[in-house]
C-alpha cells in the first residue's frame, strides 16, 4: 500500500485528489499526509475525521523554510523506515494580469511559491523521489509551477 504527501490540499484540485484517495481499498492506499497551510477547511477535516486515522492534516507553509523542515519532521515520524512513495507538490497559484506585463507585479511572489516552495518541498531527505531507488517512487507536480 502506497503512501502518499500532498501539498496545498485546502481546496481545490489537490482537496478532490485526497478525498478520492480516501475512498480507495487499504491494500492500494495506505497513509495519506494532507498538507495546508492554515487550519481553515473544513472539507479537508471531515476527510480526515472519517478515514479511520489514514489521513492526517500536516501544517505546511511551503514558503516558510521552518514550516516545511517541521512538516517534514511529522513525515518522517508517520512513515519511518518505509518512506514516501508518492510526493504531489501542488501547492501554488495561478494569476493574471489584466493590463498586461505592464501591470504584473507579483512575478517574485508568484516564483516563490510555486517554483521555490516545490524546491524547499522536494529537496529534503524525507520527500526526495531519489531516496527509495528501489521501489517506485513518484514526484507528481502541478502544471501552475513549472
Ligand atoms: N485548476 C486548474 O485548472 C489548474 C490548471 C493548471 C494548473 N493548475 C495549478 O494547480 C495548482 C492547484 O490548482 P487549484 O485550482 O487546485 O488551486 P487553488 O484552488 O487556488 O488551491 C491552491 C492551493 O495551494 C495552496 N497554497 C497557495 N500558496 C501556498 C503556500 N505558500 N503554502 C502552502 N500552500 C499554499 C492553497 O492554500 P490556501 O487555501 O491556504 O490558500 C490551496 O490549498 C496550482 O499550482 C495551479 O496553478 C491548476
Amino acid at each position: 500500500m502506497a503512501s502518499y504527501l500532498a501539498t496545498g490540499c485546502s481546496r481545490g484540485l489537490e482537496l478532490a485528489l485526497v478525498a478520492r484517495l480516501a475512498t480507495l481499498p487499504k491494500t492500494e492506499v495506505g497513509t495519506i499526509l494532507a498538507t495546508a497551510r492554515q487550519d481553515h477547511s473544513p472539507q479537508l477535516t471531515e476527510i480526515a475525521s472519517t478515514s479511520s486515522g489514514r489521513l492526517q492534516i500536516v501544517k505546511l507553509h511551503v514558503t516558510d523554510e521552518s514550516s516545511v523542515k517541521e512538516a517534514v519532521a511529522v513525515v518522517e515520524r508517520q512513515l519511518q523506515v518505509k518512506g514516501l512513495d508518492y510526493l504531489v507538490n501542488n501547492a501554488g497559484v495561478s494569476d493574471w494580469s489584466p493590463t498586461g506585463l505592464e501591470g504584473m507585479d507579483n512575478l517574485n511572489e508568484m516564483f516563490n511559491i510555486n517554483a521555490t516552495g516545490t524546491h524547499l518541498v522536494s529537496r529534503l531527505p524525507a520527500t526526495s523521489v531519489q531516496r527509495r531507488q528501489e521501489s517506485n517512487n513518484q514526484h507528481v507536480r502541478t502544471a501552475g509551477g513549472n
